[in-house]
C-alpha cells in the first residue's frame, strides 16, 4: 500500500518506522509530473532499497524569477498512481508552506561543480536543489537516493554535497530514458507543439553525430563540440550552450579525454530543453 503524506513529520515518522523495521530506505526525490524516466528511478531504487519512499515537490527555490515555475505541469493523481503500480510505500508531496515555513533562512550551496553550464544561466538553481534535496535527505534518512543522468551536472552537485557533508547516502545516476526516436523524456516535453516536438530532435542529431565522430576515433574536443552544435543551432531558437567538458569537474577537458561530456541545453520558444551524453561511457542516444 502507498501512504501518500504531506507534513514532513509525517514523513520523517514513515521513513523512521521503516528504518526501525531494519529496512533500508531509497528515496527518489521529484517534482512530479512522473514519466517513464522516473519510473526507471522508481525501479533502480526498489533494487537497492525494501523502502520506497518517492518525493513530488515543484521546489520554488530553484526557479529563477521568469522561468517556468508557474505553469510547471501538475499531475498528482497520475503521479500517485504510477508509483501505486511501482509498489512505492510512501509519497511525499508537501505544500510550499511546509517545505519553507515563514521564517526559513538557510540554503545549501556547494561551489566548483556549480558554476560551469547550468551555472552560468541559471546562477542561482543549484542552491535551491541542493537546499531542498538536503532537506529531504534529512527527512528521510536515506540508504539511496535516485537521479537521472539527463540532469547530469545536478547529480554531480548533489554527489558532492554528499561527500562534503558526509551524509552516508549513495547517490545513484539512473541513464537517460528516450523516446523511441532519441528524445530525452522530460516533464518540460509536455510544453512542446507538434512541429516544437519535431525540432527538438536537432538536439539528439547533435549528440548523435558526436558520438558517432568519437566511435570513428575522433577525440579533439573543440572538433566533437561542433558536431553536437551543428544541428542545434541551424533548428534551434536560442542556444545557452553546447559544451565538450570534463565529466567530473565540468571545465576544459583534456586534450585527448578518454572520457567527455557533450551537454546541451537550448530554447524552442519559451521552453528549455537540456540533454546529454558521456562520450567513451554511454550507449549512442
Ligand atoms: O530533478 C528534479 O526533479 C529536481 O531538481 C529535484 C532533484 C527533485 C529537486 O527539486
Amino acid at each position: 500500500m502507498t501512504t501518500v503524506v504531506r507534513e514532513p513529520a509525517e514523513f520523517r515518522r514513515a521513513c523512521d518506522d521503516a528504518r526501525r523495521a531494519s529496512r533500508r530506505i531509497g528515496l527518489v526525490p521529484t517534482m512530479g509530473a512522473l514519466h517513464a524516466g522516473h519510473l526507471s528511478l522508481i525501479d533502480e531504487a526498489s533494487r537497492r532499497a525494501d523502502f520506497l519512499a518517492v518525493t513530488i515537490f515543484v521546489n520554488p527555490l530553484q526557479f529563477a524569477p521568469g522561468e517556468d515555475l508557474q505553469r510547471y505541469p501538475k499531475t498528482l493523481e497520475d503521479d500517485l498512481g504510477g508509483c501505486r503500480r511501482r509498489g512505492v510505500d510512501v509519497v511525499f508531496a508537501p505544500d510550499t508552506g511546509a517545505m519553507y515555513p515563514e521564517g526559513f533562512q538557510t540554503q545549501v550551496s556547494v561551489a566548483g561543480v556549480t558554476k560551469p553550464l547550468e551555472g552560468v544561466f541559471r546562477p542561482s538553481h543549484f542552491e535551491g536543489v541542493t537546499t531542498v534535496v538536503a532537506k529531504l535527505f534529512n527527512l528521510a534518512g536515506p540508504c539511496a537516493a535516485v537521479f537521472g543522468r539527463k540532469d547530469y551536472q545536478q547529480w554531480k552537485v548533489l554527489s558532492r554535497m554528499v561527500e562534503d557533508l558526509d551524509m552516508p547516502i549513495e547517490v545513484i545516476g539512473c541513464p537517460i530514458v528516450r523516446e523511441p526516436d532519441g528524445l530525452a523524456l522530460s516533464s518540460r516535453n509536455r510544453y512542446l507543439s507538434t512541429n516544437d516536438r519535431h525540432r527538438a530532435l536537432a538536439v539528439v542529431a547533435g549528440l548523435r553525430a558526436a558520438h558517432d565522430a568519437w566511435e570513428h576515433g575522433e577525440r579533439k574536443p573543440a572538433v566533437l563540440e561542433s558536431a553536437a552544435a551543428a544541428p542545434v543551432a541551424a533548428t534551434f531558437d536560442r542556444i545557452d550552450y553546447v559544451a565538450a567538458v570534463d565529466p567530473e569537474t565540468f571545465e576544459p577537458p583534456a586534450t585527448s579525454p578518454e572520457r567527455l561530456l557533450i551537454a546541451a541545453a537550448a530554447h524552442l520558444g519559451s521552453t528549455r530543453l537540456i540533454d546529454n551524453v558521456v562520450l567513451g561511457e554511454d550507449e549512442r542516444p
